[in-house]
């Protein structure tokens, strides 16, 4: 009897031991399927079975010849025979209003996005020929919002460049206008950020960001620029930052901020599917069209 009873007890829990494990078997079933499906997609990248070009070096001259492009969900085309030219060094500002293809026209020349028709041309070269991978090497990427992991502050500057000099870290940090913030901090470099960089400032996020994109010392700078509002020292402090980070690079700039659209050599206004305007600073003020009415509702 007593035997009886242990044993249906031990039964009774196994079982239900089992019973509580099925939600959690069938989330790992997912997870190995999803896990599945991404393994066995084709290459994106190579999908026409073309050789690739590596790319060992790029000078930066950057080239859209009507180039048209719709995403695959969408009725109307969101860049429609668009075409402009920047030369080596040069930044480049894109200005216009929310939902004209500004960061879509910059996924265009990482490579994220494939033009429809047009073309792209990276140093004269088709960036569809190209070795994705190994053109990326000489891009940097600042976005909209800053992507930050769970790591140590020195972990997020230094993403994928292992062999990193402390004295070139500093440089960064200093360029960066990081400097305070981490002699602030009890840990310093290696104080833990939290999930999403939730523990920092929106400011301090995105020049965690520029301190990135120093590091990886790019050809090609793309520099999504956010439209949250800071506080004007913060303000200040990342634009002295992308100051110093745009210099002698071929930048692309979305651009927000008076002072960076000033700097910029020339200013692409961006609107129905193409560049309503394009010129530098003053000559679009001087012909008093779109962009001097953008700027007129900005100040
Ligand atoms: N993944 C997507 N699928 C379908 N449509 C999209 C996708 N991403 C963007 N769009 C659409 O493409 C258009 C351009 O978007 P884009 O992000 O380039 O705008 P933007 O100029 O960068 O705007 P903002 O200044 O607000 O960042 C928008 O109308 C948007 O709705
Ligand atoms: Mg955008």
């Amino acid at each position: 009897m007593v035997m009886y009873q242990t044993y249906f007890s031990t039964i009774v829990n196994q079982i239900s031991g089992i019973v509580t494990l099925i939600p959690i078997i069938s989330k790992g079933l997912e997870s190995v399927n999803s896990v599945g499906d991404i393994l066995l997609c084709a290459d994106v990248e190579d999908a026409n079975g073309k050789k690739k070009k590596r790319v060992k070096d790029v000078k930066g001259d950057i080239e859209f010849k009507d180039v048209c492009f719709k995403f695959k969900n969408s009725d109307s085309p969101v860049i429609d025979n668009m075409s402009f030219s920047v030369k080596q060094g040069e930044t480049i500002a894109f200005v216009g209003a929310s939902g004209a293809g500004k960061t879509t026209i910059l996924n265009l020349v990482i490579g994220f996005l494939r033009a429809d028709s047009g073309k792209i041309l990276i140093d004269g070269q088709c960036i569809d020929d190209l070795n994705l991978q190994s053109y990326r090497q000489h891009i940097a990427v600042v976005p909209q919002t800053p992507i930050l992991f769970t790591g140590t502050i020195r972990e997020n500057i230094t993403y994928g460049s292992d062999d990193i000099s402390e004295e070139f870290l500093n440089e960064v940090i200093r360029s960066a206008n990081l400097e305070e913030l981490i002699e602030s901090l009890p840990e310093g470099l290696e104080t833990k950020i939290t999930e999403h960089g939730a523990n920092l400032s929106g400011g301090q996020r995105q020049r965690i960001s520029i301190a990135r994109a120093f590091v990886r010392s790019p050809k090609i700078l793309i520099l999504d620029e956010a439209t949250s509002a800071l506080d004007t020292i913060s303000e200040k402090k990342i634009q002295d930052s992308v100051d110093r980070l745009v210099k002698d690079r071929t930048t692309l700039i979305v651009a927000h901020r008076l002072s960076t659209i000033r700097n910029a050599d020339k200013i692409a206004v961006v609107g129905e599917g193409g560049l309503l305007e394009f010129g530098s600073y003053d000559e679009l003020m001087e012909k008093q069209g779109e962009f001097y009415k953008l700027r007129a509702l900005q100040v």
